[in-house]
């Protein structure tokens, strides 16, 4: 187990309580942010993977939607710093019975913990909760808002790669219009200084994204050769009213990545996906277990970048909670 003491304390800079998405961090925090969890991974993949800095803590994974990677590794991560970590289970709560999601919180709340990590699928819901409890609150994707994490960890890993996030070139392919992955990863790489590349099919990518300035492009084929990352966005079926393009066929066929298309990329394209990837889709499986996939390499960056916003979070004391809640009924004062 890591003496804890050689981790220091929190940097300074870093003042938020709270994750809640991308745009309201500036560059300055993205990177502390990235640095703590370079250093977080170093241990993690040595070994000694143990760093008790979050012992007799309390985080509680409140998922309202699935989740693979999102879930574990953040539980990973929780349990990797010492805290203990509850799983809620949505889908036999008491919200069934008509509880609100504020009312189940403050419940959970009342039960002393220290942080909730909450994925649910109403935009806002991370912010609503920050608002109206008093722990700390990381989001795990609110609808398709934003997902943090997920942006955190493509782009510490589009970092690893090419050292720098400045000036390169990211294309974010396909589903736009329904991914908090790709808006989260839009405001954390602009703010970092990378050209950013919104590609797919007009029903999925509006034209109103320049206004943020960033380029939109209909056609994967015209900006192969001068992309250095590949975003492969997963087609998000499960949000969509109605289909947005004739075919499953027709779009791998437009917006697919495969051999054929790589071979025209730079020799150092990277491709990234957020995961879950839907094989012969956004992606062909010869390229996502290929050479220039980094898809798994997420995956452990994942861990190491909830590390860090937990650890951040958490030893943010000095904010003060929402004033409803600090309220004490006046016989009690
Ligand atoms: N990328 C991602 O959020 O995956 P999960 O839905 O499995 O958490």
């Amino acid at each position: 187990m890591t003496n804890t003491q050689t981790w220091g304390n929190v940097p300074a800079a870093w003042k938020r309580r709270h994750l809640l998405g991308l745009e309201e961090l500036d560059a300055n925090e993205i990177m502390l942010l990235l640095d703590q969890a370079e250093r977080f991974r170093t241990v993690l993949t040595q070994g000694d993977r143990k760093i008790p800095l979050l012992a007799g803590k309390t985080c509680v994974n409140l998922f309202f939607e699935n989740s693979t990677r999102t879930k574990t590794s953040f539980a990973l991560a929780a349990r990797r710093l010492g805290a203990d970590v509850i799983d809620f289970s949505a889908s036999t709560s008491s919200l069934s019975k008509g509880e609100t999601i504020i009312d189940t919180v403050k419940n959970i709340e009342a039960m002393q913990v220290d942080a909730v990590i909450v994925r649910h699928s109403c935009p806002g819901s991370a912010k609503l909760l920050s608002e109206n409890i008093r722990v700390h609150v990381l989001n795990a994707g609110d609808g398709p808002h934003e997902h943090p994490t997920q942006a955190l960890l493509d782009i510490m890993t589009i970092r690893r790669r090419f050292g720098k996030i400045a000036g390169l070139t990211v294309a974010l392919v396909g589903d736009i219009a329904h991914s908090r992955t790709a808006r989260s990863n839009i405001w954390g790489l602009k703010s970092l200084g990378a050209h950013v590349i919104l590609c797919g099919p007009s029903t999925l990518v509006s034209k109103l994204w320049e206004n943020t300035g960033v380029e939109i492009s209909y056609s994967l084929d015209k900006i192969l050769d001068r992309v250095d990352v590949f975003n492969l966005l997963r087609i998000q079926f499960e949000r969509q009213v109605v289909r947005p393009f004739p075919s499953t066929r027709e779009y791998a066929h437009l917006y697919g990545m495969d051999v054929v298309r790589l071979a025209k990329a730079k020799p150092t394209v990277l491709i990234i996906a957020p995961g879950p990837i839907n094989r012969g889709l956004e992606v062909t499986p010869d390229v996502a277990d290929g050479p220039q996939s980094a898809i798994l390499d997420q995956v452990t960056n994942g861990v190491a970048v909830r590390m860090a916003a937990l650890w951040m979070c958490l030893n943010k004391i000095s904010e003060p909670p929402p004033t409803t809640m600090l309220e004490l009924p006046s016989k009690m004062t």
